[in-house]
């Protein structure tokens, strides 16, 4: 089993549109996939899972979508935290959630809090998330570290940089899926997938159930990763 399995959940737009529905639509469908992929997770024993939700650059969608994923989010997350907490699932919301609305980041902090002494799986929705935004806070917090004199230059090595991330201590990305058959990363944790295996399909997301997270997991049994090795 792939420790850390990540997720570029695509495709919604294109769902709706085949339905004959607004975009809209499809989001909230892809719900019933996000349900059904943690509830995957959960039960064959993946540690951590971390699903794209909203990247960096989706505010430039037009401003009724943005507003109805923003409710989405919060509704979800009214509805969801318990019973991932009941699931002893823990919750992360990883990106720069100062772009949120005070009460969306109030929510966002109180279902981390419900949840962080969970020890089973780990949960990452990446919502504001781009890794150059990831790798540029790192930088900006191991720069503040060399001016406080807590740490010398000569001090950072990939570990201690990668500890920055947003993702910290946790385990490197091994199986990245995309849903919607495109074939692309999308300024999706560029660093955390440097050995990834990665794992394209033409489902689009509001499809994505059991089965195909199944299929995802048979083919990264059969790869051979060699790490840069022979
Ligand atoms: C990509 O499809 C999907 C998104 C940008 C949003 C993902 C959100 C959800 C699945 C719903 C809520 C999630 C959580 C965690 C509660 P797209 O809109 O880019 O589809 P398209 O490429 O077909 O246009």
């Amino acid at each position: 089993m792939p420790k850390h399995v990540a997720i570029i959940m695509d495709g919604n737009g294109r769902w709706a549109k085949q339905q004959g529905k607004l975009r809209v639509f499809g989001h909230q469908n892809g719900v019933k996939a996000v349900r059904s992929a943690v509830s995957f997770a959960a039960k064959h024993g993946i540690k951590v899972l971390t699903l794209y939700a909203f990247s960096s650059e989706n505010w430039s969608r037009p401003e009724a979508e943005v507003s109805a994923l923003m409710a989405l989010f919060m509704k979800a997350l009214d509805s969801e935290v318990k019973k991932l907490h009941k699931n002893n699932i823990r919750l992360k919301i990883i990106g720069d959630k100062s772009g949120f609305s005070e009460t969306l980041q109030k929510r966002i902090t109180e279902s981390e809090q419900l949840t962080a002494t969970n020890t089973g799986l780990i949960l990452n929705i990446a919502a504001n998330y781009g890794s150059y935004w990831d790798i540029t806070q790192a930088a900006q917090k191991m720069a503040v570290k060399v001016k406080l004199g807590e740490i010398s230059v000569s001090d950072i090595t990939p570990t201690l940089f990668q500890n920055e991330l947003v993702t910290e201590h946790q385990p490197q990305v091994d199986l990245l899926i995309r849903t919607s058959g495109e074939q692309r990363i999308s300024n999706f944790l560029l660093w955390q997938i440097a050995y990834a295996e990665l794992f394209f399909t033409p489902v689009l997301w509001p499809d994505f159930n059991e089965q195909v997270f199944s299929e995802a997991i048979m083919a990264y049994q059969q790869r051979e990763r060699r790490f840069g090795g022979c």
